[in-house]
């Protein structure tokens, strides 16, 4: 592995969000630690986590194996809405929570992971702005909102909203968010940017790929990223996809190509729900 090297990473919006980061989710243990510390020492500056993937401590040994200094990457994790989590009283210390799993002293971008209507947004952001104010967490956002959840959220908070962080792939369909959220100046963070793994077997990915001699996850990548607002999040635990993912800041899709992505969304191309908190979706 090409240890140390510097890429030049392009980041987006006021946060300063570099555009491609890792996704940990399902990532657990030793393979976990170990995949974040890869990342960073490869020059990621950007790394995903959740509450709700039980794995922050993990991460935050990695971050320490990796010796890589606290302020050179991107640290993001996000509150789970179970246990009543949203309600002012309840926010503070999960935040708590998380900053002590991965071992710092601040987040760069705290998430609320899934809308939660049993905890009214008027309530919620207040508190949610507080822990920006108070330091624990430089910038805030929220992840799986609709339109009108993002409207409510926005008319209670005092402070930007960084970021939605929503399914984006391929296959998805979310003009009708991507549109508000571009009017809105809010980026949007890919999740799910591989489709977990379906690009690997479409074949019209696979001719881009072959055409310019890349793998079929930089093809997904870099058509993410053709929109300049967008971040993407790919999970790997294999050390050699790292260099693939990152690799992909430098792939230059033609139009051909694009148009050719563009065609590839349908209505029943998500693929990912909660069973307890998936909002009515705008697409
Ligand atoms: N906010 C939310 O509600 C939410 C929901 C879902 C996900 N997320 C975040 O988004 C991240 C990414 O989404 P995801 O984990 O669902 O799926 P994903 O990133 O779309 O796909 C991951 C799959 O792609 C494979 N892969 C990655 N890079 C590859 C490469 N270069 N070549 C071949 N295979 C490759 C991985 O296998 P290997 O491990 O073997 O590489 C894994 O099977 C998550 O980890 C999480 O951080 C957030």
């Amino acid at each position: 592995m090409n240890l140390n090297k510097s890429y030049n990473i392009r980041s987006v919006g006021p946060a300063g969000i570099p555009v491609i980061g890792l996704g940990t989710w399902q990532l657990t243990g030793k393979q976990c630690s170990q995949i974040v510390s890869q990342a960073l020492q490869l020059g990621y500056e950007h790394i995903d986590t959740a509450q709700a993937y039980s794995n922050e401590a993990e991460v935050g040994q990695g971050i320490k194996q990796s010796g890589v200094a606290r302020e050179k990457f991107f640290l993001t994790t996000k509150i789970f809405p179970d246990d009543l989590k949203f309600k002012p009283e309840k926010l503070l210390a999960a935040a708590e929570c998380s900053l002590e799993n991965l071992g710092v002293d601040y987040v760069d971008l705290l998430l609320l992971h899934w809308p939660d209507s049993r905890v009214p947004l008027s309530e919620t952001m207040p508190a949610l702005c507080e822990l920006q104010k108070q330091g624990l967490t430089r910038n805030i956002g929220v992840s799986n909102f609709t339109i009108d959840y993002l409207l409510e959220a926005k008319a209670h908070a005092d402070l930007p909203i960084a970021v939605n962080q929503v399914e984006f792939h391929p296959f998805i369909k979310q003009d009708n968010l991507q549109a508000f959220m571009s009017n809105h100046h809010i980026p949007l963070e890919a999740y799910s940017p591989l489709a977990r793994g379906k690009v690997f077997d479409n074949a019209i990915i696979k001719n881009i790929a072959d055409k310019h001699g890349i793998s079929a996850s930089q093809v997904s990548l870099a058509w993410i990223l053709t929109d300049k607002k967008r971040i993407a999040i790919p999970k790997t635990a294999t050390p050699e996809h790292l260099q693939d993912n990152l690799n992909a800041i430098n792939v230059q899709l033609d139009s051909e190509d694009i148009a050719q992505l563009n065609s590839l969304a349908s209505p029943d191309g998500r693929l990912v729900e909660h069973p307890d908190y998936t909002p009515d979706w705008d697409n």
